[in-house]
């Protein structure tokens, strides 16, 4: 079974992707990570997340291994990351491992912001997490100072709300909802009840295919 989680910055559907990934026995891949560890990589190397050239080599030698690195999560990286997501081929190039990472049995959970568009447009079940902008930048904070960040809220929105912008707008696997995708607004649910919305929302839809 594949199940492509897609969703806006801080939405909750990392925690969702791994909590259902655990529930159901599949493999779990938070996607943003891979263009995340990118971005790093050419922060780390003093080059601009804009340079096609280098952003593509280091796509071309993403290491999954260090996907648990804890930096990849700052907002630096996050909003470089934007950046390089943007770059076509710096998409191509990381195609094929997210392909073969969800067709690996038992199957996955990917989540990210183009899973149920363009990587996996036949996946069983396709969600679509949103919450508005002022929820997901208080969701954001608070994950930001607990990893000892020194944040501000009101910088957190304005981040949330150019990402946003820049990952809807971009022309290539912009966010968006697929037609098919269901839609769970997380605003006014805390993760338990998150949760169990998206189990009701797979379990639908597994009981459908088996009238069908
Ligand atoms: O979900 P995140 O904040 O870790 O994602 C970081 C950036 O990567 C985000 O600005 C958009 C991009 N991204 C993407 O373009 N496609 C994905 N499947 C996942 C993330």
């Amino acid at each position: 079974m594949i199940i492509a989680i897609d969703g806006p910055a801080a939405s909750g559907k990392g925690t969702l992707g791994k909590q259902l990934a655990a529930h159901y026995g599949l493999r779990h891949l938070d996607t943003g990570l891979i263009y995340r560890a990118v971005a790093k990589t050419l922060l780390d190397a003093g080059h601009s997340p804009e340079n096609r050239a280098r952003a593509v080599a280091a796509a071309e030698a993403i290491d999954p291994t260090r996907f648990h690195e804890p930096a990849l999560k700052s907002q630096a990286v996050g909003a470089a990351a934007s950046l390089v997501s943007a770059i076509p081929e710096v998409r191509k190039a990381v195609l094929a491992f997210q392909r073969s990472f969800g067709r690996t049995p038992p199957g996955a959970v990917l989540d990210g912001r183009d899973i149920g568009t363009v990587i996996f447009p036949d996946a069983d079940v396709k969600i679509f997490v949103t919450a508005t902008p002022e929820v997901r930048a208080r969701r954001r904070a608070r994950e930001l100072r607990e990893a000892g960040d020194r944040v501000n809220e009101a910088e957190v929105l304005a981040d949330i709300r150019g990402r946003d912008e820049r990952d809807s707008q971009r022309a290539v696997a912009p966010l968006k909802a697929a037609p098919d995708a269901h839609l769970l607004d997380t605003t006014h649910l805390d993760i338990d009840a998150a949760f169990r919305a998206a189990i009701d929302i797979v379990e639908a839809v597994r009981a459908g295919r088996k009238r069908g």
